[in-house]
């Protein structure tokens, strides 16, 4: 029986969900891969720190050990930031293995080369976990809704924020308390200005915006405003009129261009996107074909994000087994102008 062996860079929140999830499917991989899966090495930064329940044997801190290693096919990258990501992955797909990663700051920006550098070198480069984290949304909007031209995606796509006003609203807690717990139960990034700030949504926006537009729109095209400025007395008149406030990551394709931003917004009780409570995303699409469809789950956290991790990695793996590797690359077939948002 065939093995496809895979290296994990980064066992942080997510990466040690993907461990996880490898341990616990073990019997399970023939079954839905037609081969084994093996994770073969794993790299972090402090190879002294204790961490439970994972083999030692595989940890380490020398990049060497896995671009030198010919029989790992698959990387997956969940350490986070650009550097040294960036050029790790970039050595990964050149030498012939496939990338997967949750990193949205570096699809966000580096999204076209990475996805030049598969193509080029016939592999396969997957980030549905990059975006709303366990909620399918890159494929659906690179695949299945292929037939469409689609003119509007609008989300709630950063938990860490979604969660702290949910705990602003619901049970009075206070922006610094919400913001430790969020950081405690694993959805806040490393640093979490990005979330707080509006920067991972925008990121996360800017990824769908060039996928359902295909076009390619970067982060500094997305303008952005988080939740640090709303007070208890905003929560008290939205409550007063019957509404919440969420933030909104909004991406529209008009005869103008693409404009793409990040804000808060009070929301009716009755809308859709006010019941997507605690660290839940959700996805709204327009597309002339389809009308409206909306992605709802998880969109943070340790097994949810791995969960979208490990789609990838079976997707890659069923791909190495059946000798179908290489993708079509999905941004950047054609270029929409992009508006900025106060035009
Ligand atoms: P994390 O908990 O901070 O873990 C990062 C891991 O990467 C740690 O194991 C760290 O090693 C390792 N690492 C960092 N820099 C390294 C370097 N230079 N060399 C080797 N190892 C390095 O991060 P996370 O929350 O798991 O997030 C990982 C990625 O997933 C990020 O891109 C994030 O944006 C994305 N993501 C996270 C979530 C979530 O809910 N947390 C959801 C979707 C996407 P040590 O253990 O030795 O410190
Ligand atoms: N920090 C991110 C969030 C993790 O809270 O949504 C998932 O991308």
């Amino acid at each position: 029986k065939r093995t496809v062996k895979v290296a994990l860079l980064g066992l942080g929140t997510v990466g040690s969900g993907v461990y996880k999830l490898v341990e616990r499917q073990q019997n399970e991989m023939v079954n839905k891969v037609g081969a084994d899966l093996r994770i073969e090495k794993i790299l972090v930064h402090n190879i002294g720190k204790k961490r439970d329940g994972v083999d030692a044997s595989l940890l380490t801190d020398r990049w060497e050990d896995i671009i030198d290693d010919k029989e790992v096919e698959i990387v997956i990258e969940v350490m986070g930031g650009i550097e040294p990501a960036r050029t790790m992955i970039l050595e990964a797909l050149n030498s012939g293995k496939n990338v997967v990663t949750a990193n949205k700051d570096l699809v966000a920006e580096y999204g076209k080369e990475l996805l030049d550098a598969a193509e080029n070198n016939g592999v396969d480069f997957l980030f549905e976990a990059a975006v709303a984290g366990g909620i399918p949304i890159i494929r659906p909007l690179k695949q299945c809704l292929a037939s469409n031209e689609l003119d509007e995606v609008i989300g709630i796509i950063n938990g860490t924020t979604n969660y702290i006003l949910t705990k602003m609203f619901e049970d009075g807690m206070d922006f610094e308390e919400a913001l430790a717990k969020a950081t405690e139960l694993g959805y806040a990034e490393a640093d979490p200005t990005a979330d707080i700030e509006g920067l991972d949504a925008g990121r996360k926006v800017a990824i769908m915006a060039s996928i359902a537009f295909h076009s390619r729109v970067v982060f500094s095209d997305v303008y952005t405003e988080g939740i640090t400025g709303i007070t208890a007395r905003d929560i008290q008149y939205a409550q007063e009129f019957k509404s919440v406030i969420k933030l909104l990551g909004v991406a529209h394709n008009t005869e103008d261009g693409i404009e793409v931003g990040v804000y808060p917004m009070l929301l009716p009780k009755d809308h859709p996107l006010a019941s997507v409570r605690d660290s839940f995303n959700a996805v709204f699409v327009h597309g002339d074909a389809v009308d409206d469809a909306m992605f709802y789950g998880r969109g943070a956290g340790e097994f949810p994000t791995a969960s979208a991790v490990m789609g990838d990695v079976i997707d890659v793996a069923r791909d190495i087994q059946y000798h179908c590797t290489g993708r079509i690359s999905c941004t950047c077939y054609r270029t929409t102008p992009i508006k900025k948002f106060d035009d």
